[in-house]
């Protein structure tokens, strides 16, 4: 019974990593395929792509979807997000929600 309990623990502990984002994925994949437009932390290069640094993972997620199955059109979002898995978009989501980012009113 002990000689069991290492393999209970790792399956355990591998599950919930299935169940979790992965944001080391997230990170990369973002690396590769958005940081061109909206930057390498999400603050966006390209003047008409939004920022998505510290953006909720629910919101992130959802427009992701959204571009997917066309029910938000954007020609280059829908063909970008045409490649994305489910995984992808978690991944992705979780990345750009755990940026910080800080908010400076005008002047200060
Ligand atoms: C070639 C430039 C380009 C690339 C590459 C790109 N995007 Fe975009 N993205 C845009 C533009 C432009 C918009 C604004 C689209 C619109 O008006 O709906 C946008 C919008 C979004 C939005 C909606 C944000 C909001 O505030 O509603 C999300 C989320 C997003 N992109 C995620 C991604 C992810 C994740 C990747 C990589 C897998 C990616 N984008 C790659 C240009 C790009």
């Amino acid at each position: 019974m002990t000689a069991l309990r290492p393999l209970i623990l790792a399956a355990a502990v591998s599950s919930g990593a299935a169940a979790a984002a992965d944001l080391e994925a997230g990170r990369q994949r973002a690396a590769q395929a958005c940081a061109v437009c909206h930057g390498a932390y999400g603050i966006a290069n390209a003047p008409d792509a939004p920022n998505l640094a510290g953006q909720p993972a629910f919101y992130v997620a959802s427009q992701l979807r959204a571009y997917r199955n066309g029910s938000r059109r954007h020609e280059v979002m829908a063909v970008i997000s045409r490649t994305l898995t489910d995984d992808d978009i978690n991944n992705l989501a979780a990345w750009y929600a755990a940026i910080r980012i800080e908010a400076h009113p005008p002047g200060k």
